[in-house]
């Protein structure tokens, strides 16, 4: 067990503040309650706003820094009006995710009792799957600091999609091995390869890879289904759908397309994860158009906090803090089950201020 926990926090632009600050507050909270040290935080600057002031999108060392800690927990970062001059967006985290190899991204898309269904069919109320995105190569390559294989002149913009046998071996065991957890917790553990091996070679080898792992695990069904036929069937029938493993681009668009599900962005966490650390955040940006407003969702932040905790436990084998996410977990679900939590988000009443406040009650209510 491990008594100093230090975490690594990154609020960065617009709403990731609203967002980092109601997780951080929460965990603080939840771990008071079941009497355990707090962590150290170690703040690190770093996003637009930080490159508009110093022309640097990450503080000097910060990377070093955030590595350093034993698990980052970020808010959102870049802003559409700010830019490289390549044109695009400020977006330090990407290195962050491929200087520590975090090459799973864990996205996970549940639906709440009484928060607003986008589909009518009464299964929708049922939807518990897992997005598992890989989060270092796939199109994301060409953006790393070592995938600059590509063109980009006024006449052709080319860019790399990479897939590697060791990467993809880890991802897949990563899969193998959350469908197994599921299967124990006696949730929907089908295990679906989506890609688009019908068309490229990447994919092809992406599935390849898939069926020889697959051999480990003999006691998790599998299906294979191509990207597109994938996105009809997020809207036609997720509640069918356990954990999804898929290349990197295709998990950045239909883990939006899940989060549309269940009540937006705002209801969409993520678990960055490689070998040796661990990135948390919302999956989404940082919403300027509602940023400084309260309007914000903070409950994928706060999820992410949740996730995070789960992390640490499992790392430190230090089973309190396995606790104190699911103390975490089960408050939402309650205040979800009670009507208590009512985002704006999806209609509701509740901005960032008022769904962090309920968060907290429920967790005192709870854990109590
Ligand atoms: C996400 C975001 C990021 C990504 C952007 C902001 C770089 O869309 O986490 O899904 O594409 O990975
Ligand atoms: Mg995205």
């Amino acid at each position: 067990m491990k008594k100093n926990i230090k975490i690594a926090l990154i609020k960065g632009d617009g709403i990731g503040i609203d967002v980092a600050e109601a997780a951080k507050e929460t965990i603080d909270r939840v771990l008071e309650i079941k009497q355990l040290p707090q962590f150290d935080y170690c703040e690190i600057e770093a996003g637009a706003g930080y490159y508009q002031k110093t022309g640097l999108d990450m503080e000097p060392a910060g990377e070093e820094m955030a590595e350093q800690c034993d698990a980052i927990l970020l808010g959102a970062i870049g802003l559409p009006s700010v830019r490289t001059p390549e044109g695009t967006e400020i977006m330090p985290h990407l290195r962050l995710r491929e200087r520590m190899d975090l090459y799973a991204a864990v996205r996970p898309v549940r639906a709440y009792s009484n928060s607003p269904q986008r589909l009518s069919d009464p299964r929708a109320t049922k939807i518990d799957l897992v997005i598992l995105r890989e989060n270092t190569e796939g199109l994301f390559y060409t953006a790393s600091t070592s995938g600059r294989l590509q063109v980009a002149n006024d006449y052709e913009a080319r860019e790399t999609l990479r897939i590697t046998r060791s990467n993809t071996e880890k991802l897949h065991r990563f899969a193998f091995r959350l469908a197994s957890k599921r299967k124990e917790q006696g949730k929907n553990a089908l295990l679906t390869c989506v890609d688009k091996a019908n068309v490229f070679k990447s994919m092809a080898f992406f599935r390849k890879i898939f069926d020889e792992i697959a051999v480990e695990f003999p006691g998790i069904e599998t299906s294979y289904n191509h990207v597109d036929a994938q996105a009809l069937d997020m809207v036609r029938r997720p509640w069918e759908f356990g954990v999804l493993v898929m290349e990197n681009i295709f998990g950045d668009i239909l883990s939006d397309l899940g989060g549309g599900l269940v009540g937006g962005m705002g209801m969409a966490p993520c678990a960055e994860i490689g070998d040796y650390n661990g990135l948390f955040q919302s999956s989404h940006g940082t919403a300027p158009d509602i940023m400084g407003q309260d309007l914000a969702n903070p409950l994928a932040g706060i999820l992410a906090g949740s996730m995070m905790l789960d992390y640490l436990a499992e790392k430190f084998d230090y089973e309190s803090l396995a606790d104190c996410s699911k103390l975490i977990d089960r408050s939402i679900e309650r205040g979800f089950d009670e009507s208590r939590l009512r985002p704006c988000e999806s209609g509701g009443d509740m901005g960032t201020q008022a769904i962090t406040e309920e968060v907290i009650a429920l967790i005192n209510e709870t854990g109590s």
